[in-house]
């Protein structure tokens, strides 16, 4: 029988602290109770005008196309040099898989994750990130039984209730590479070498920013030094580094605060407070960019934004002299060597890296770095009257059909109006069928750049033309 419940047609609550207190990620039946109250405070469907795309999230409209099919035809032809395959996650994942891996602490589990409680009473949440989800499919396919490593790629939609602002949107994609059962330095190497080329192929000048957090006892023993540098200078941080004082001090070196920018400039760096191998590890990175010749900067008090970094972290940063373009993150990753172990799989050490698509597309704009339109066409067919729409559409299958990328719109009657689209989407030629190309079984051949006409047997147009493009 179905279920004649009226439910809500929102079924979401609508503000605050997206995760249940269930370690599980089951709601408690205290959190259904108040996702039902919270429903109270919904704000009512609208009904007047028209829908409006929600704030920070927008549509990808035709125009913007080429700039998406470049980057992604950049990172399909890159990922395929170094062998990674592509792997697709659902966007709708269980709330816990987040909160256990990037940890309640963090600002993307404390106030940025879309979650919901479902129509079945799942917890869930539409992904923040990447790696997590990857990790799980990683493990829940058994991956660690293939030859290792690993290396898979992801593309797609990433969702974040940020305060929208320039580069920064609630619905942002992303292009990640992540590599499971390798904890070698040259795998981390490889992993920057990537995002750099990534960059420097579609003509964009970074700064990779690298540090290591060490692992987790070496950090252990620096987050205690940090809390007491900053216990020390407490009456003179801001607010919000007091309440990091108090619950995750590391993310006191993200503070962007002017007044506290001199306390954390002489704060403890963690590489003072590497063991050995972690120390090692971080120097083996280096020397491998160096020899690859993969420009870098120190950057001690890079921290990054998730709970589950090991060892070496990296932000890919716009190479620009102006202070703040310099601080816009295109990217960014690092190890994780714990993650896999902490979502329930086998001991596996890890790195990856994730890159902003919207925040590429927005640098190759401002630096007027066009993409080819790679929809541009060979040919435009354009006819008029019956008969030679009839022929012109024949005419454009036998193209088509032979590798000919060829365009027309047979609804459109006027010549002119057909000329003007096939000059606004830069046909090289125009082939033109009128009343007296049918009767005299003939078509014009019309170079788009010299404005030379040519005329040519209707039966032997298709062959013409593929001689001009050199398809023969
Ligand atoms: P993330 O630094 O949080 O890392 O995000 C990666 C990149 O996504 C950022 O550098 C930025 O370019 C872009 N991005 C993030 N949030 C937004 C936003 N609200 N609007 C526009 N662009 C944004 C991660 O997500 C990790 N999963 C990366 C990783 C992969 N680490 C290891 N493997």
């Amino acid at each position: 029988m179905p279920n004649k419940t009226k439910k809500p047609a929102v079924p979401a609550r609508p503000k605050g602290p997206s995760f249940a207190k269930a370690s599980d990620g089951r709601p408690s039946a205290k959190r259904q109770s108040q996702t039902v109250d919270a429903q109270a405070a919904l704000k009512p469907l609208s009904t007047k005008g028209t829908p409006q795309s929600l704030r920070g999230m927008r549509d990808i409209v035709p125009s913007e196309q080429k700039y998406w099919r470049h980057i992604y035809r950049k990172a399909e032809e890159l990922t395929a040099a170094y062998g990674f395959e592509r792997l697709d996650t659902p966007i709708l994942e269980e709330t816990s898989l987040f909160v256990r891996s990037a940890g309640k602490q963090s600002d993307v589990v404390e106030k940025e994750m879309f979650s919901f409680i479902d129509k079945g009473g799942e917890n869930v949440t539409l992904r923040p990130e990447g790696t997590a989800p990857m990790v799980r499919a990683y493990i829940n396919h058994g991956m660690v039984n293939l030859p290792q490593p690993v290396k898979m790629y992801y593309w797609g939609p990433m969702f974040r209730y940020e305060r929208p602002q320039h580069g920064r949107f609630r619905q942002h994609h992303q292009f990640g590479v992540e590599v499971f059962g390798d904890a070698s330095p040259v795998q981390d190497c490889e992993v920057i070498l990537l995002a750099y080329l990534f960059y420097k192929e579609l003509g964009i000048k970074t700064a990779i920013h690298i540090n290591s957090l060490g692992c987790s006892s070496c950090r252990q023993t620096y987050q205690t030094e940090l809390n007491n540098y900053y216990r020390s200078k407490r009456n003179q941080i801001c607010e919000d580094c007091k309440r990091r004082l108090a619950k995750s001090p590391l993310r006191l070196l993200d503070c962007k605060e002017a007044g506290c920018q001199p306390i954390k400039e002489s704060a403890p760096h963690i590489v003072d407070f590497l063991d050995e191998e972690c120390k090692n590890h971080l120097m083996r990175v280096l020397e491998y960019l160096d020899d690859l010749q993969v420009p870098y900067v120190l950057n001690p008090h890079l921290v990054r934004g998730f709970d589950y970094y090991t060892r070496t972290v990296f932000e890919i940063m716009l190479a620009d002299e102006n202070p703040e373009q310099a601080q816009v993150a295109l990217g960014g990753g690092g190890r994780y060597d714990n993650l896999v172990e902490q979502l329930g799989g086998r001991p596996t050490p890890a790195c990856g890296f994730g890159i902003g698509v919207e925040r590429v597309i927005l640098q190759l704009k401002a630096q007027q770095i066009e993409p080819q339109d790679d929809r541009r066409p060979d040919i435009f067919l354009a006819q008029l009257g019956d008969a030679a729409r009839r022929k012109a559409f024949m005419l454009f299958e036998d193209l088509r059909a032979s590798g000919v990328h060829a365009s027309a719109n047979f609804s459109k009657g006027a010549l002119k109006g057909q000329l003007e689209i096939a000059n606004r989407l830069g046909a090289k030629y125009t082939v033109i069928l009128g009343q007296k190309e049918v009767i005299d079984g003939t078509v014009l051949i019309r170079d788009m750049e010299s404005g030379m006409q040519e005329i040519v047997l209707y039966d032997k147009a298709g062959s013409e033309i593929k001689k001009k493009l050199g398809k023969v």
